[in-house]
């Protein structure tokens, strides 16, 4: 028997649709109505839902929270790339990181790629680093908490797996250094690099818990989904969660809140001076 999906979204649905996502994940899908039917349409169909509503429904009733992460794996936009927004890259190694070996003391460096995707960009930086401190690497603990709220981001991201396209930007010996190929023509990040980033769960309107405070923290292209209020509360989150003369980048097509914390060093590089401090 065949199932008449009516994937027709009346206005009050879509309303409670925008409020859900928005208050439990700070997306916000006002204006983006086309964009959210044509990428559950198929899936509805195929669950067996019989409209918008009922699926709605069952969303907010799913205590497990499973079919609201399925709802999150097929609405979030995943798009990165390796090497992206190469100022960020140049200004890890040529200012972070210089400073960081200085003012680290106990050789622990903190970095959290916050709305990391698929991982391109914690691995990334896994291989600057390992490129940047060479044989004393062994002396530092380098590791990168990764973290998204996309659980299908995340599964690719732990396996890194990429297509020769994802790679275009590296340099050639980076590529031979740092990824193996598979037998299906994929290249796959050295273990060695992929032990370094550890991949979270982690939702971004929750609070921050990790253990220690971060010298970096990188949310780039994330915060472009998320309102100004949810912006200004992000980023103080991420204040307290940042070391005295710490980083955050964000991406370079992104605003910071009017209220950012973070005083300004470059375009899309933020830093927390609250002291006079020689760091
Ligand atoms: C466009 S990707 C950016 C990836 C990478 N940072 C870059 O610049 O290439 C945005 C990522 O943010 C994640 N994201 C969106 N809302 C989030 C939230 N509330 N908490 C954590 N991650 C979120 C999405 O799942 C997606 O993987």
């Amino acid at each position: 028997m065949s199932v008449n999906v009516d994937i027709g979204i009346n206005a009050d649905d879509y309303s409670r649709l925008v409020h859900f996502v928005k208050s439990c994940y700070g997306i916000d899908l006002e204006n983006k109505q086309f964009i959210v039917q044509s990428r559950l349409a198929n899936y509805l169909a195929d669950s067996g839902f019989s409209n918008f509503s009922e699926y709605l429904d069952a969303v907010m009733d799913d205590r497990s929270g499973r079919e609201a992460a399925n709802l999150i794996n097929r609405l979030t936009t995943n798009h990165t790339y390796f090497m992206r927004e190469s100022e960020h890259f140049d200004h890890f190694r040529q200012v972070f990181l210089p400073q960081a070996e200085k003012s680290v003391n106990d050789h622990d460096l903190r970095i959290w790629s916050a709305g990391c995707s698929f991982g391109n960009e914690p691995y990334n930086l896994a291989m600057c680093l390992d490129e940047y401190f060479g044989l004393s690497r062994r002396q530092w603990d380098l590791k990168i908490l990764a973290t998204d709220i996309s659980f299908n981001a995340l599964r690719q991201a732990q396996r890194g797996v990429y297509t020769s396209k994802a790679l275009e930007k590296l340099p050639e010996e980076w590529v031979s250094r740092y990824f193996d190929m598979t037998s299906h023509g994929l290249y796959q990040v050295k273990d060695r690099i992929r032990s370094n980033v550890v991949f979270k769960y982690h939702n971004l309107m929750e609070e921050i818990n990790f253990k220690k405070k971060f010298d970096l923290i990188l949310c780039r292209n994330v915060m472009i989904y998320f309102d100004d209020l949810t912006k200004s509360q992000l980023c103080k989150r991420f204040y307290e969660a940042t070391e005295e003369g710490g980083y955050l980048y964000i991406g370079h097509a992104e605003s910071a809140p009017a209220d950012m914390p973070y005083i300004k060093q470059q375009p899309a590089v933020y830093r927390k001076i609250t002291e006079v401090s020689g760091k």
